[in-house]
């Protein structure tokens, strides 16, 4: 059966096919190499999308109002301060008003529950930039680089997401390596091992699709992995964290050590981004005064020729086009 998208709401990995997902990201290869090209489209041509941001962003906001113009879209960026949302009027009544305007809806916020009630009373498809639990934009650039950096099938490939297993990043690459058939694995503390819903479903998805998903404490984990991934410590939101994730995170630090481990001098080293991996940002510097120190990689890894993030953080904006195209496009 063709994969047909438009009208779909994008809220989370959960929702979709191994096609359709590997048709968001065959869409995401095509127009990278347009762009490339130096091709303009006019696949959004005519629509109107707003972005929602209650949480701050840098790529996330830029990849959306980039690819938007690319093709042709134009753009509304909204944040709390600057609107009702949310404090004077409900994100259900925000989103039968915005759907009043705009062909598509992009938020950033906190619960799942708020981006479901969007897509709800929207009209409008709605996409997920990011919330406590979930973040499925990120998992598709993430896949879309490790495709670009291996000769592998995606299903005879192995993730191992380092630290913090239980947040919205390491739960979006969980959702579309089972999916896709790729082993995950997520090498944290038990403190912070993933609930036991989230590896169930994958689980179960994987006895389908032939994904192996695990976690643990076992650097034995490591081995023969094709990417490596981390993400910060402590999360938008979870400042005060930070002391005890640090003593529970010291030893998943993504270092020279670690990455050896895998066996693998190909192994790829990714991150969502923003990353302390030195201490250069006034966070980290901050940090490091009080006795923290909260790089999650150091500069060995992250500086490394098996390192990219960039590529990576490219790769947010030609898969977001993707998403937007596919779901309210032109074609
Ligand atoms: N990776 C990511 O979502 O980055 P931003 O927080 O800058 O959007
Ligand atoms: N886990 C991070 C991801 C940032 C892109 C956060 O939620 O802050």
């Amino acid at each position: 059966m063709p994969v047909n998208l438009k009208g779909r709401s994008f809220l989370t990995l959960k929702d979709f096919t191994p096609d359709e997902i590997r048709y968001m990201l065959n869409l995401a290869a095509d127009l990278k190499a347009k762009k490339r090209a130096g091709i303009r489209g006019n696949l959004l041509a005519g629509k109107n999308i707003v972005l929602l941001f209650e949480k701050t962003s840098t790529r996330t906001r830029c990849a959306f109002e980039v690819a938007a113009y690319d093709e042709g879209a134009n753009v509304t960026f909204l944040d709390s301060k600057s609107s009702q949302m949310g404090k004077k009027e409900t994100m259900v009544d925000t989103a039968k008003v915005l759907g009043r305007f705009y062909d598509g809806i992009e938020y950033r916020g906190y619960d799942q529950k708020v981006v479901e009630g969007l897509a709800a009373n929207a009209g409008v498809p709605v996409w997920n930039g990011l919330t406590d639990v979930d973040h499925p934009t990120q998992a598709l650039a993430d896949i879309l680089t490790l495709m670009e950096n291996t000769k592998k099938p995606l299903s005879k490939c192995k993730l191992v997401f380092c630290g913090d297993t239980r947040n919205n990043v390491a739960y979006c690459l969980m959702y579309i390596c089972a999916k896709l058939g790729i082993h995950y694995v997520g090498w944290g503390p038990k403190e912070l091992a993933p609930a036991a819903d989230v590896v169930e479903y994958c689980r179960e998805v994987g006895k389908e699709t032939g994904a192996v998903v695990q976690y643990g404490e076992d650097k034995e984990l490591l081995k023969g992995a094709d990417a490596l991934y981390t993400d910060i410590w402590a999360s938008m939101g979870e400042k005060d964290k930070i002391p005890e994730r640090v003593k529970l995170l010291t030893p998943y630090r993504v270092t020279g050590e670690v990455l050896k481990a895998t066996e693998n001098p190909d192994c790829i080293f990714l991150h969502c981004l923003p990353s302390f991996h030195d201490f250069d940002t006034t966070m980290a510097a901050s940090q490091k005064e009080l006795g923290y120190d909260i790089r999650e990689v150091t500069d060995e890894v992250f500086l490394s020729p098996n390192s990219k993030v960039f590529d990576e953080a490219e790769n947010r904006m030609h898969t977001i086009k993707a998403v937007m195209v596919a779901t309210i496009g032109n074609v």
